[in-house]
């Protein structure tokens, strides 16, 4: 258990999945978080990672800084995907290990698992066949920081844990025209048509791919839950165990949005992994699940980006 006064790293708070752990770690009365920007501290930079571990030694970690787009920026830049996550992972982990951090939690993806993998996906299924190319090289890195983490427990026996979350949607999300993930994706593009009284949107693929997704409160939630309650090698899956259609999500955000006009599909344009949903039993075994509703979420997220312009610019 981390006691309220432990000083506690989130590296990557000014992102979604890390302010939402800042938040988190507040609301339960932890009073002694350090931060620091980007700017500040280069993950990729090994002198810096050192040079800050050695000065602060933060007793806990939690890994939420990651290079992350949807699939157009993963397929622009494979090199940079690949380079930026292992190299700032590899850093932070190590030096955090080297300067005797108890426990540190690395946030992965559900992207690390294979495009076939059984329905839903296990964490067993890690590594037993092929990738989605799409997002092949973020993947990599992922898989290479979490069994990273596992290797310094095998070999140094120290408590590093990771846990994988589905598609994530929330307060400060990326609304980036061409870097964001589908849902916020969806959320700009309706709002924007509806301000423009677009007679219709077109969206990418034939809408059919089933997806799951968590409001990203409910996995800072875990994400503490994990640091005070789980130990272990293999990964723990975030999400609800509920899927739709994206067909069925663009309609639901569209709902929320208030955007009336019709609602088109390119199917020329790349629909991604047929089927991706997580199976949560192992988290609903250690005693957590999801609070927030989807339509609930959206609505609360579609209130963040109508107040965050800065961040809708990024
Ligand atoms: N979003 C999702 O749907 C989703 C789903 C599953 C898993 N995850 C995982 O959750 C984690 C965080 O994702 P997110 O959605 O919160 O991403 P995000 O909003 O883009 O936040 C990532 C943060 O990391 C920082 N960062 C990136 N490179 C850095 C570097 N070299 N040095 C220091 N800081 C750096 C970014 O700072 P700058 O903005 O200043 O660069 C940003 O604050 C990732 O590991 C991701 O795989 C996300």
């Amino acid at each position: 258990m981390m006691e309220k006064n432990a000083k506690i790293y989130v590296a990557g708070h000014r992102g979604m999945v890390g302010s939402a752990i800042v938040r988190e770690l507040q609301r339960q009365g932890y009073t002694n978080i350090i931060t620091r920007t980007h700017k500040e501290l280069n993950l990729t930079r090994q002198d810096q990672v050192e040079a800050f571990f050695a000065a602060e030694k933060p007793e806990y970690v939690f890994l939420a800084a990651a290079k992350v787009g949807g699939i157009v920026a993963n397929q622009n830049a494979l090199a940079d995907f690949m380079y930026d996550n292992m190299v700032l992972e590899m850093n932070a982990i190590h030096a955090a290990w080297q300067n005797g951090c108890k426990k540190l939690e690395f946030l992965g993806s559900s992207c690390i698992y294979p495009r076939m993998a059984p329905q839903p996906m296990k964490e067993s299924c890690l590594l037993t066949s092929e990738l989605e190319k799409t997002n092949e090289a973020y993947a990599l890195a992922k898989i290479s920081g979490l069994k990273y983490c596992e290797f310094l427990n095998r070999q140094y026996g120290t408590d590093y844990i990771s846990v994988m979350p589905t598609n994530l949607y929330g307060p400060n999300d990326n609304y980036h025209p061409t870097h964001s993930h589908v849902l916020p994706a969806l959320i700009r593009r309706f709002h924007e048509a509806k301000v423009s009284g677009a007679e219709s949107v077109t969206c990418w693929g034939d809408g059919s791919p089933l997806r799951e997704f968590l409001y990203v409160d409910d996995l800072a939630n875990l994400c503490v839950f994990l640091m005070n309650n789980y130990s272990g090698n293999e990964t723990v899956n975030a999400g609800t165990g509920k899927e739709l259609s994206i067909r069925e999500l663009t309609e639901l955000v569209a709902k929320v949005v208030g955007y009336t006009g019709e609602i088109r599909w390119d199917s020329s344009k790349p629909n991604g992994t047929p089927r991706k949903l997580l199976d949560v039993s192992k988290a609903t075994a250690l005693g957590w699940t999801y609070k927030t509703e989807l339509e609930d979420g959206i609505r609360l997220a579609y209130e963040d980006f109508l107040h965050n312009p800065m961040r809708a610019e990024r």
